[in-house]
């Protein structure tokens, strides 16, 4: 599989895919095309959006990179960034989600961000141990959601030119 960047002729398969994970019960925020194209991949704060495409061409899974932006709705800390990720049930627990996050670590890299936050609802036990296994660590709660915060280390920071 290779990771590689959203592009609008991809809309119609991940939104495909969406609706798959929300009849699930998997997701519940809208899966429609329109969607897909204003949250995601075409976002005014976005910094990555990636997608994993099979060897065959078929599209496995999508994760998104955004900046924080004042009054963002999920109460995140201006300037940390934000993600959320979306894996084709189909290709769940094949390292879809690890392939991702490799990519969208460059870029919060290349963009300087010092954190990372995902907001996750409190009774998914894959998104909870997904962000977790990527290196995600709890720092708040709330009744409904779990909020995990990626510190990238001085170590990781971009090299200054
Ligand atoms: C959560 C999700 C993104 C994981 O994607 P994935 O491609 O299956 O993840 P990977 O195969 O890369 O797994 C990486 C690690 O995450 C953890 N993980 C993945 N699926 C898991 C599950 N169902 N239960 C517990 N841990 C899980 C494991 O530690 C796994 O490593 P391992 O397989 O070596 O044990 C995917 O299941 C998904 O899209 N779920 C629906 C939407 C969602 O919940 N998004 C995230 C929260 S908003």
């Amino acid at each position: 599989m290779k990771v590689r960047d959203a592009v609008l002729a991809d809309v119609e398969e991940i939104s495909s895919f969406l609706q798959e994970l929300a009849a699930l019960g998997k997701r519940s925020l809208p899966s429609d095309e329109t969607y897909v194209i204003s949250q995601y991949i075409a976002h005014s704060d976005n910094i990555r959006c990636s997608v994993v495409e099979d060897v065959d061409g078929t599209l496995l899974g999508l994760q998104v990179l955004k900046w924080a932006s004042e009054g963002n709705t999920y109460g995140v800390t201006p300037g940390w960034g934000m993600i959320g990720t979306h894996v084709r049930p189909s290709a769940g627990r094949r390292g879809v989600g690890r392939a991702l996050f490799a990519a969208t670590l460059d870029a919060a890299r290349q963009a300087g961000l010092e954190k990372i936050d995902a907001t996750i609802g409190a009774s998914n036990p894959e998104g909870l141990g997904y962000y977790e296994a990527v290196g995600f660590r709890t720092y708040k709660t709330n009744e409904s959601s779990v909020s995990k915060c990626f510190e990238l280390t001085e170590a990781t920071a971009p090299v200054q030119k």
